[in-house]
């Protein structure tokens, strides 16, 4: 079964082919990262109004990557939930209008469960991508431990089978890739902050700065905004300033080096947080599979600390498929349709904000 994968959800206009829920025969990625670094962020109007340039271009250039005419397409899934709403009805408007007009059922995914599903791609066609990608050898096993870290998610979730699975914790305030981007700002590195920090953090001190680790009631919960505090109070003592200090003005008064220092000192902490609740997950759930999902889960540390503290072989999944993509889409809507009916490609609507839960596919 071939699925068209249509995503949209923030800033990046993505479309790929996957078959089977495993093989990936395209992946589109058209990011808009330029657009808005000079805004320092998404700017939720000019995301929309480029998800409406790019959409039609950039599912005709899938399809063509996968060298599939229509009639090879079973399936269309669109990310409809969670998102910005301007950016989710462009995806979701155009898969709609195209189910109907090719005749193919549709189906509604969650982008939050969709990156763990990046996971499960293990082959690929020729040609699929301009360079291939370096794929895990097999798909994860459950009960699968996965970790969701991207830019509006930190989680941790067990998955007892497809569509099966348990929140076992979460972030109580900012995501992790939200502080990252923060601390990113603070530092006066550009927007998108987490690749910026990571770079920077190469050449730094881990352990020139120490930042405590929040204490959660559950757990398996995290806490990210008392980190980027802690951050932004150690740079302020540094260069001799408090609060009344213009935030954005700080970076100009540290050297590279302090900066270094700080994104790296940062990172540990962050990743080892991280790492400290699914190593306890990990020994509480004994999983057969771990995976790490969403766009934190690019951080070559982060995955090094990983597989560093947990007794598991872990397999990773590319970068690409990390970060917001489409193949992740249509990865997960083959596993979804087994399961499920086809959605009403002229009533189905977006839901800009609804978390993952228990029942998500009951
Ligand atoms: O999953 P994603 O692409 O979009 C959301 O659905 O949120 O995640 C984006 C987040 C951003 O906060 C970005 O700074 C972070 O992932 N990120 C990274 C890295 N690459 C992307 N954070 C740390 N290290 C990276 N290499
Ligand atoms: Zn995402």
């Amino acid at each position: 079964m071939k699925i068209l994968g249509i995503e949209s959800s923030c800033d990046e206009t993505s479309a790929s082919v996957v078959e089977d829920g495993t093989r990936l025969y395209s992946n589109v990625v058209q990011s808009q990262i330029d657009i808005h670094a000079e805004y320092g962020g998404v700017i939720p109007e000019i995301a929309a109004r480029s998800h409406i340039e790019a959409i039609t271009p950039v599912v005709d250039k899938a399809l063509e990557d996968a060298k599939c005419a229509w009639a090879d397409i079973d399936a269309i899934a669109v990310t409809n939930a969670p998102g910005l709403i301007g950016s989710l009805l462009v995806g979701t408007l155009a898969a709609r209008t195209l189910a109907v007009v090719h005749k193919k059922p549709l189906y509604g995914i969650h982008h939050v469960e969709a990156h763990v599903y990046a996971n499960f791609v293990t082959e690929q066609q020729d040609g699929a991508t301009a360079t291939p990608l370096t794929l895990p050898s097999r798909q994860p096993q459950f009960p699968m431990l996965a970790l969701i870290v991207s830019g509006g998610h930190t989680q941790l979730v067990l998955f007892r089978g497809h569509g099966d699975y348990e929140l076992l914790g979460q972030t109580q305030d900012d995501a992790v890739g939200e502080a990252f981007d923060k601390v990113a700002k603070i530092l006066g590195y550009p927007y998108p902050g987490g690749p910026a920090v990571e770079r920077a953090a190469k050449d730094g001190d881990a352990y020139a700065y120490d930042f405590p680790k929040s204490r959660m009631q559950n757990p398996y919960d995290y806490s990210f905004s008392g980190l980027k505090t802690a951050v932004l109070r150690a740079v302020q003592r540094e260069v001799g300033k408090d609060f009344r200090f213009p935030s954005h003005e700080l970076s100009g008064l540290l050297s590279d080096k302090q900066k270094h220092d700080f994104a790296a000192s940062f990172t540990r902490v962050a990743i080892e947080t991280l790492v400290d609740k699914a190593e306890k997950a990990f020994i509480d759930y004994a999983p057969a599979s771990v995976v790490i999902a969403g766009g934190v889960a690019a951080s070559p540390p982060l995955r090094a600390e990983l597989s560093r503290r947990l007794p598991i072989d872990i397999q990773y999944a590319p970068m690409s498929l990390c970060t917001d993509n489409a193949a992740m889409i249509a990865t997960l809507g083959y596993y979804y349709a087994q399961g499920h009916a086809a959605d009403d490609p002229y009533s189905l609507e977006v839901i800009p904000s609804i978390s993952m839960s228990k029942t998500a596919w009951a």
